[in-house]
């Protein structure tokens, strides 16, 4: 049997054979046969905006690996610098690569005082860190004017570093500024996380020191949100990267995309649902709301997984070590309760709505005593990598500037009417 389909013009009886290549077809196939047609798909729900070499999503079988390295394996073996390398790099580092990566990206944590000083202070008291982010994301690109050049790979390497390296201190002066609290500088003798919650939580105490599972926790959580290949946020990365934009306008478009509740910001929208059902006799309630369509399950579902996130299985299995240090957040019985009610339910089974990495993230997070409007900033740090590893694919393919077509549904020609005779 041929690796291919035929495509026949009914009108013409022509007909063209496209090849399957890599589960994909050339819809420029269509183009030779149908000129002047389009395929419409809003959404993107069936079409590949991209070849992409970085991660591969199995939706039906609940299956997640980045370079060919199967998440749960890098969630119990690596580091995320160290994933942070694996998906820029297509490989995982020797020692002394891993050595001089590690080193590169924790002596490029600071940033010029004007940002520190000026910038985030002219935001309001009650600023959403978000907001903050994309604002502040998009102002170091006036910092960098060389970073314009994204031709030159070594200069797209430099920026690549300097965006993982600074984006935690601009997440940590985010919440510095929503508390009033001075800013802390960077400690460059602790680990990534650990020097991130010293710029959280550093009091007047000389030195922080940041509790081990908590610091290894969080280091898997961002391993697990690094990358997931043509989602919304790695898309606008992509569509703002295709115009030859700099890298950090890009990372700006795609912090505002991971902003909406539909996608990165799910995960606060998930403790504003466990505390607005607040307890377990209001769950069967809440349910029958969601079926009547009145709201959505928030931390289910998903575009491509039709299975168990296998993200949110490896979060949920790390909550209780976190929680052995933090207390048990009373939220997770409602939330355990919550995923067996719809697991076993057919509204939900139908449709195939499963936990997804936002159900349990929040939970961790809420009980690491982030806030909530911190979460999705969280999501931010742990997303760059896979953002940025898109960015430089598509230049290193060439890709052309993204302009898709349209089917036009407005009305036809008419005359402008002056507006006496309207
Ligand atoms: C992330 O793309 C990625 O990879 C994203 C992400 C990543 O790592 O980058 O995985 C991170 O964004 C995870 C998703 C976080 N969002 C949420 O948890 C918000 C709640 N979930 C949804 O709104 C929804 O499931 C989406 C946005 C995630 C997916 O939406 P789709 O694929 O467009 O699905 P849909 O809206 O067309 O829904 C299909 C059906 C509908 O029912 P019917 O019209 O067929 O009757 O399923 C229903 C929806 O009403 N449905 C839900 C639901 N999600 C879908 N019903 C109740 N609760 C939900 N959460």
């Amino acid at each position: 049997m041929p690796e291919s389909v035929t495509i026949t013009d009914n009108r013409t009886g022509e007909s063209v054979e496209v090849p399957l290549v890599n589960g994909g077809i050339d819809a420029k196939a269509w183009k030779r046969l149908l000129p002047g047609i389009w395929m419409l798909d809003p959404g993107f729900s069936i079409t590949a905006s991209a070849e992409s070499a970085i991660t591969e999503l199995d939706g039906g079988n609940g299956i997640l690996r980045y370079r060919g390295y199967p998440i749960e394996e890098l969630a119990e073996h690596s580091t995320f610098l160290e994933v942070c390398y694996l998906l820029l790099n297509g490989e995982l580092p020797g020692e002394t690569q891993f050595d001089s990566w590690v080193h590169d990206i924790t002596h490029h944590t600071f940033i010029h005082e004007n940002m520190r000083r000026r910038f985030y202070e002219g935001f309001h008291y009650d600023a959403h860190p978000m907001g903050m982010m994309v604002s502040a994301i998009a102002g170091l690109s006036t910092f960098y004017p060389e970073a314009k050049n994204i031709d030159d790979r070594d200069n797209r390497f430099i920026q690549i570093n300097r965006l993982i390296s600074k984006v935690p201190t601009l997440a940590a002066m985010a919440y510095r500024t929503s508390v009033g609290m001075p800013f802390v500088y960077p400690d460059n003798t602790l680990s990534y996380t650990e020097n991130f919650l010293s710029m959280m939580w550093r009091i007047a105490e000389p030195n922080y020191e940041a509790d081990p599972v908590l610091a290894k926790a969080l280091d898997v959580l961002l391993i697990l949100h690094a990358d997931h290949e043509q989602n919304c946020s790695t898309t606008a990365m992509r569509v703002v990267g295709s115009a030859h934009a700099d890298p950090f306008s890009a990372a700006a478009g795609a912090t505002a995309a991971l902003y909406g509740p539909r996608h990165g910001g799910a995960n606060e929208a998930v403790i504003h649902m466990l505390n607005e059902i607040g307890s377990y006799d209001n769950i069967p309630a809440f349910i029958e709301s969601v079926k009547a369509g009145e709201g959505r399950l928030m931390g289910f579902g998903h575009r491509v997984y039709k299975a168990y996130d296998p993200r949110a299985r490896i979060v949920k299995n790390h909550a209780d070590e976190v929680f052995k240090v933090t207390g048990r957040n009373p939220l997770l019985d409602i939330a355990l309760k919550l995923e067996e009610i719809a697991l076993s339910d057919d509204y939900f089974k139908s449709r195939n709505l499963y936990p997804n990495v936002d159900f349990y993230t929040g939970l961790i997070y809420q009980a690491m005593n982030f806030p909530m409007d911190m979460f999705t900033v969280l999501f931010t740090m742990g997303r760059m990598p896979g953002w940025l590893s898109h960015w430089n694919e598509a230049i290193e393919q060439e890709s052309r500037i993204s302009r898709p077509r349209q089917v036009y549904v407005g009305p036809a020609e008419r005359s402008y009417v002056p507006i006496g005779q309207r």
